[in-house]
């Protein structure tokens, strides 16, 4: 039996690379369905070379480029319940989140409701509102597999030994561009600096998120809910070469580290394959020229955003909706010109502090916060 694949969000850095990965592993997968916010042009000539059961598409506009590309071929959902409606319509195993963003946090808890497979990259519905969907996985029988390299490399090691023997994880990072920059450097950063992530290519938000590591601070996040481990045992070490992605230390202090190239070739194949592990065309590490691995403890003063996942952490309710909420708005006035980028985690962090703190939360609390953050994110502009 073929593997049925939907990805949401196939025309950005991960949707790309899960098709790559998809070319090598026909024809025991095949792709079912495709979905993107506005590239109509991109997702339908992949729609052309897939031939997908359905194609989804946000914006109305660019779904007349998806409908002249199928001729009926492929049924097209559009407008803002597209996603939703492809993983509700189109049977699938595997249901690759590859959106940016909360926005891609209703199709997600479908696939999850549907019991399906989910290659989870998008991490942020899981800082959202992981307290909703693990039950939701428990009673569907969903399996939610990490596609974060990090979470990948977690998972992994984690096969090494029993959960409860389990003392600490570290997720590695690499720093980002402003690694070495002063605070005074940091106010001064421009977009195309933000943008120049020294190891990993990825779309421009979580490219900007490396920069603040708040990326880092979501993916602490994004343990605890997908793994079950406390704040005090989720640490982050820097580590420039962005070799190793995760360590998982044990009870007799054994530490199993998993490593890799710095391509999510890797993480997006082995969330399809599990169990099984099969060639990739991802990159190889190459020990002949590494000559050392670099670890140094993150600078929360220079990285605030590290400390304020913690406060999430402890504050839990409605504060990872905040938290990933004003973040995003914030990014988005940063790439617009109308903050500067010490301001990102500053707005974040004020907006944080002002939220009205709730004890569990519903589906829909989580989504008002949401609103609410990103228009106080606007708010603190004037503040
Ligand atoms: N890139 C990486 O290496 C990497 C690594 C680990 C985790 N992740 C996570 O994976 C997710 C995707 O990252 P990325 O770097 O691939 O982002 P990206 O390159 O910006 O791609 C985002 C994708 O989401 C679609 N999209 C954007 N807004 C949408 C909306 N409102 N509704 C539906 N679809 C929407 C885009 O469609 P259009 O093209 O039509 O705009 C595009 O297909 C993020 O959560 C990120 O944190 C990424």
């Amino acid at each position: 039996m073929k593997k049925r694949v939907i990805i949401l969000g196939s025309t950005g850095s991960i949707g790309l690379s899960t098709l790559s990965v998809l070319e090598d592993l026909r024809p025991d997968f095949e792709v079912v369905g495709l979905a993107a916010c506005k590239s109509g042009k991109v997702v339908a000539e992949q729609a052309r070379y897939w031939s997908p059961k359905a194609v989804a598409i946000i914006d109305d506009q660019a779904a007349g480029d998806v409908q002249a590309a199928g001729q009926g071929n492929w049924d097209v959902f559009t407008g803002p319940q597209a996603l939703t409606q492809l993983v509700d319509s189109v049977e699938c195993d595997i249901v690759v989140a590859a959106v940016v963003g909360a926005a891609g946090l209703p199709a997600v808890f479908r696939a999850v409701e549907l019991g399906r497979r989910v290659a989870l990259a998008n991490k942020e519905p899981m800082v959202v509102g992981g307290a909703l969907l693990l039950p939701l996985a428990k009673k569907s029988g969903a399996e939610i597999l990490p596609v974060d390299s990090e979470h990948s490399g977690v998972f992994q090691a984690m096969l090494a030994g029993r959960r409860e023997e389990i003392r600490k994880v570290y997720l590695t990072a690499s720093g980002g561009p402003f690694r070495t920059w002063s605070s005074e450097q940091m106010k001064m950063a421009t977009l195309e600096n933000a943008l120049n992530h020294p190891t990993w290519k990825m779309g421009p938000k979580i490219t900007i998120d490396s920069a603040t590591l708040m990326n880092k601070a979501l993916e602490i996040i994004e343990a605890h809910w997908l793994f079950g481990f406390e704040a005090d045992q989720i640490g982050v070490l820097i580590h420039p070469e962005s070799v190793i992605h995760a360590l998982v230390e044990y009870a007799d202090g054994s530490v199993i580290a998993q490593m890799g190239a710095p391509d999510m070739r890797t993480p997006i194949q082995y969330a399809l394959t599990y169990p099984e592990r099969r060639p990739c065309s991802a990159a190889q590490l190459d020990f002949a020229t590494l000559s050392r691995l670099n670890f140094e403890p993150p600078d929360l003063g220079r990285f605030p955003a590290i400390r304020l996942a913690y406060e999430v952490l402890k504050q839990g309710g409605l504060a990872g909706a905040i938290l990933n909420a004003a973040n995003e708005a914030a990014v988005s006035l940063f790439r617009n010109g109308d903050i500067g980028f010490s301001e990102i985690v500053e707005r974040t962090e004020q907006v944080l502090v002002r939220h009205e703190p709730m004890a569990n939360p519903t589906l829909d609390d989580l989504l008002a916060a949401d609103r609410w953050a990103r228009e106080e994110v606007s708010r603190c502009m004037s503040c």
